[in-house]
């Protein structure tokens, strides 16, 4: 497209300096055909600004605009790709040229369908959600539609335009959405049944608590009865977990400094890390903004990250913590969206494979024995009560990082 343009300018700019020439040269003669030539360039210079103005007015346009368009040849060769499109890739204008279009997607199979749809049998696609893949290898989910570019002269197909959008933002409040939803049945669900399930519990401990009592300490009876209140016990704190997670507390927020909830709970952890052999590293980033959370939420949500991490590293290892400040652009217009804090906690464990990663966030979602698998989803749900987020990443045998994202204003709830 941009190879028209120029193509057309050229014409018109070599027209210009014919006439220009032409027009010197016979300047002064003052001849009835000189005057002839005369009007007759300045009518051409006239409509050649009209036309220079029209192609700066559709460059403008294409290059300005913040959705990604791509235009490819009979052979699937990329022939342009705008602004907004080489950015969101990491291309350079120059190095497109020719590329194959699969190139631009993850998957190269519904690269090659896509190409067979919209060049071989010349069907357009509407609205269709794949995911591409940047120059340095990240993946990200956009939405596309095409439409198929024809000669200037005549009808015949030339090529087929993309224009697509980067919809990370949407995919990813989609799938929040959907684990929202999970967690609020959930939640509803699971506090009508420890509620039915603590009143009969009391009764029974207190009957375990009589019994316990009315049989002399060393009777192995009232082992029994002891052991009986014990467990009841331990029921009722899974039942207060339960009930935390249904309704959590609505967040008491206020202005905090991120460290000192980190060393807050680094304290109560130390001795675990210690006896499991597990050492500790932090970088905190200086002056940070503070942030405006509940205190003992994220005080909670960090906990779990940390007793995540031991249990991840049974034979030790070593776990990092660091805080940075990030600045969040709109993907398409490149301003800066917001800032958050995030703080990222790493561990060398055992990490998670990658069918797993969405899934360790649902409620009950645990792999191991004794575990119930609340910690990451009260967390996420925390965090997403307080204006954050979490995200995590891993390689499988090399360890997992967590990242949660703080708010550091107001407004954003
Ligand atoms: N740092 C980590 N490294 C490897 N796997 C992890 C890590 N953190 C979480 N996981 C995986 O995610 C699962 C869910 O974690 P989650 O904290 O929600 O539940 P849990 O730890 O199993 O039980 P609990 O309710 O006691 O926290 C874990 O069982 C584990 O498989
Ligand atoms: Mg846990």
């Amino acid at each position: 497209m941009s190879k028209q343009f120029d193509s057309k300018k050229e014409a018109a700019l070599t027209l210009k300096k014919f006439y220009s020439a032409l027009g010197n040269n016979t300047g002064n003669t003052g001849t009835p055909e000189t005057i002839d030539y005369k009007s007759k360039y300045n009518l051409l210079l006239k409509r050649f600004r009209e036309l220079e103005k029209v192609f700066d007015f559709h460059r403008g346009l294409i290059q300005n605009i913040s959705s990604g368009l791509v235009t490819i040849n009979m052979q699937a060769e990329i022939t342009f790709m705008n602004r907004a499109a080489l950015r969101t890739f990491g291309y350079e204008y120059l190095g497109t040229q020719g590329m194959p279009v699969s190139s631009l997607f993850a998957d190269r199979n519904e690269a090659a369908s896509i190409v067979d749809t919209v060049l071989k049998q010349q069907k357009m696609v509407e609205s269709k959600e794949v995911h591409f893949i940047t120059k340095s290898g990240e993946v990200f989910p956009v939405g596309f539609t095409t439409s198929l570019l024809k000669e200037p002269e005549g009808n015949q197909v030339a090529g087929v335009l993309f224009v697509f959008k980067d919809i990370s933002d949407t995919t990813n409040l989609r799938h929040q959405i959907e684990r929202m939803d999970r967690l609020a049945t959930l939640g509803e669900l699971s506090a009508g049944i420890a509620h039915e399930i603590r009143n009969p519990l009391a009764g029974i401990k207190s009957s375990a608590q009589v019994l316990e009592e009315s049989f002399s300490p060393g009777d192995f009876r009232a082992q029994l009865a002891s052991r009986i209140v014990k467990e009841i016990d331990r029921s009722n704190e899974l039942l207060k977990r339960f009930f935390n997670f249904a309704r959590p507390s609505k967040p008491l927020q206020d202005w905090h400094n991120v460290e000192m909830i980190l060393d807050g709970v680094y304290l109560l952890m130390a001795p675990r890390f210690k006896k499991k052999n597990i050492s500790f590293k932090k970088d905190f980033a200086e002056s940070l903004p503070q942030v405006y959370v509940d205190e003992s939420q994220i005080e909670q949500v960090i906990l779990n990250l940390f007793l995540n991490a031991v249990d991840a590293m049974p034979d030790g290892g070593s776990i990092s913590v660091k805080t940075a400040l990030q600045n969040i652009h709109d993907a398409s217009t490149d301003t800066l969206k917001e800032q958050k804090i995030v703080v990222t906690i790493a561990d060398t464990g055992r990490g998670i494979p990658p069918e797993k990663k969405e899934k360790i966030f649902n409620p009950f979602y645990t792999s191991k024995n004794d575990g119930v698998g609340l910690g990451l989803s009260i967390s996420s749900r925390l965090l997403e009560e307080n204006g954050g987020s979490i995200t995590v990443e891993s390689e499988l045998g090399k360890g997992a990082i967590f990242s949660i994202f703080l708010p550091v204003t107001k407004e954003i709830l």
